[in-house]
């Protein structure tokens, strides 16, 4: 049993929140206090956790991940809610993701293969992609993905002469409607000038539409238009802007219907709901989502008289970020009077690279032990050879914070463990997974045998 571990479940509530934690009232089933000194996640003690698996390590509460694919669900009861796996992927999420009812968004031959792994239903996969490998395209065939997201006229040509003329692929155009989602320049995908998509403005979405109906009309459909799609960016709060994406869509649906007489039966507004990493950070307002996009979508289709086309959304971040934690212990201090004392932990941007890519901001706070000192800024930084490699800047943090300390950071369960890299040999962490007073390990620790297992020649 060197991967379990088992504890009794804590019930008290998390006093975290002025540290920027979640509420108790935000996180169904987040942390909780088991003292002054302690924290527990899944009823599981983090400094525990620490102790049996070492530092740095993520947990995931797997009833938090459950708790808020069920919220989607209740929320959206009429819509596919498709988890996209970008934001974290593991065998086990799979089989979570498969259990609570949700569908799946995959990127890539290598996220479609771990869902393979687990027997995930392929009619509930959607593959997306902006550049898909020819294998990519085979395998998703081969498995028999439900929904392929085209984004290129290559693709669309690629995917149709792939596919077995008389058994179509069924295919969702990604269209890119020209609205500002107002977020981080690199994860804004609904406006003109970026990678993704057939825009709606110059016409290239009705030209694809064009070239699509081509491979469906022919005596042997090889592909079948089963919606549109659209995915506006990531970190968003506002609501009004995904209106005025379903808006347009639908505006695209009644052309595409007046013009050759199809009707699409789907609409795929993306993701990209918002989740605040600090108390205080704007959330996403789901109800509120869910009512007015339900209403904006009858209404457009009222006028222009089409059937209410089935909704799906692809919730990443919104499914996972929440359940995770991040475990660093302290490695060393720097203090310059006047300027500022740095805290080094033994990871970094290795194992978080968000704060670097979008200055995204976290918090984090002393676990392990209980501290009466008062607080004082303390910037959060990792081990790498970087100036940049920060994790968190100016937290209130005990002053009698030493080198051996445990820090623990929430929100770390999307674009976490996904986007880790091996920057300076530094071994990923592992994945731990916590519920009802046990934890597994869900991804083992990387070693240096794995990294050197690659390097193959002097
Ligand atoms: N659907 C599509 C087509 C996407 O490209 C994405 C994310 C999602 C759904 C899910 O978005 P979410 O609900 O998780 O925001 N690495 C960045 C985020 C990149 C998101 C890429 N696409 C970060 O760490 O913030």
């Amino acid at each position: 049993m060197t991967n379990r571990l088992r504890l009794s479940a804590e019930t008290t509530p998390w006093p975290l929140t002025t540290t920027g934690l979640p509420s108790p009232t935000k996180t169904p089933s987040s942390p909780t206090a088991t003292g002054e000194d302690d924290l527990a996640v899944g009823g599981v003690r983090l400094a525990e956790i620490a102790a049996t698996y070492g530092t740095p390590a993520y947990v995931l509460d797997e009833a938090d991940v459950r708790a808020r694919a069920r919220a989607y669900r209740a929320a959206l009861p009429e819509a596919e809610i498709a988890y996209a796996g970008k934001a974290f992927l593991c065998r086990a999420m799979i089989s979570w993701i498969e259990a609570e009812g949700l569908s799946l968004d995959v990127c890539s031959g290598g996220e479609l293969a771990l869902a393979c792994h687990v027997g995930f239903p392929p009619e509930r996969i959607v593959l997306h992609g902006n550049a898909k490998t020819p294998r990519d395209v085979q395998d998703a065939l081969a498995y028999g993905v439900g929904r392929v997201v085209v984004d290129s006229t290559y693709e669309i040509t690629q995917l149709a002469v792939a596919a077995h003329a008389g058994h179509p692929q069924k295919v969702l155009i990604r269209v890119t409607p020209g609205v500002d989602a107002h977020t981080h320049k690199a994860v804004a995908t609904g406006v003109e000038d970026q990678k993704f998509g057939f825009s709606l403005a110059t016409g290239a979405a009705a030209d694809a539409v064009r070239q699509v109906l081509h491979w469906q009309l022919a005596d042997k459909p090889a592909l079948e238009l089963a919606g549109l799609h659209c995915h506006l960016g990531s970190q968003i709060t506002s609501v009004d802007v995904f209106a005025e994406a379903a808006r347009r869509l639908i505006a695209l649906m009644a052309w595409i219907r007046d013009e050759y007489r199809v009707v699409v039966p789907e609409l795929d507004l993306g993701g990209g709901h918002a989740v605040g990493y600090r108390d205080g950070d704007p959330d996403f307002d789901l109800d509120l989502y869910a009512r007015t996009v339900r209403t904006v979508i009858a209404k457009a289709c009222r006028q222009h008289r089409l059937p209410v086309p089935k909704l799906t959304v692809e919730p990443g971040r919104a499914i996972v970020a929440r359940a995770g934690v991040t475990l660093y212990r302290v490695l060393t201090m720097k203090r310059i009077p006047g300027i500022r004392t740095f805290v080094a932990v033994d990871g970094g941007m290795s194992d978080n690279p968000r704060p670097a890519l979008y200055g995204s901001a976290y918090t984090a706070r002393l676990i392990g032990r209980a501290s009466t000192a008062p607080t004082e800024p303390m910037t959060v930084v990792g081990r790498h050879c970087e100036a940049g490699d920060v994790i968190a800047h100016d937290l209130p943090l005990p002053a009698d914070l030493r080198p051996g300390d445990l820090l623990a950071v929430p929100c770390t369960g999307a674009y976490q463990h996904s986007m880790a890299s091996t920057y300076n040999q530094v071994c990923r962490p592992p994945v731990i997974a916590v519920r009802d007073g046990v934890a597994r390990v869900l991804i083992r620790r990387e070693t240096l045998e794995d990294l050197q297992a690659r390097d193959v020649s002097l």
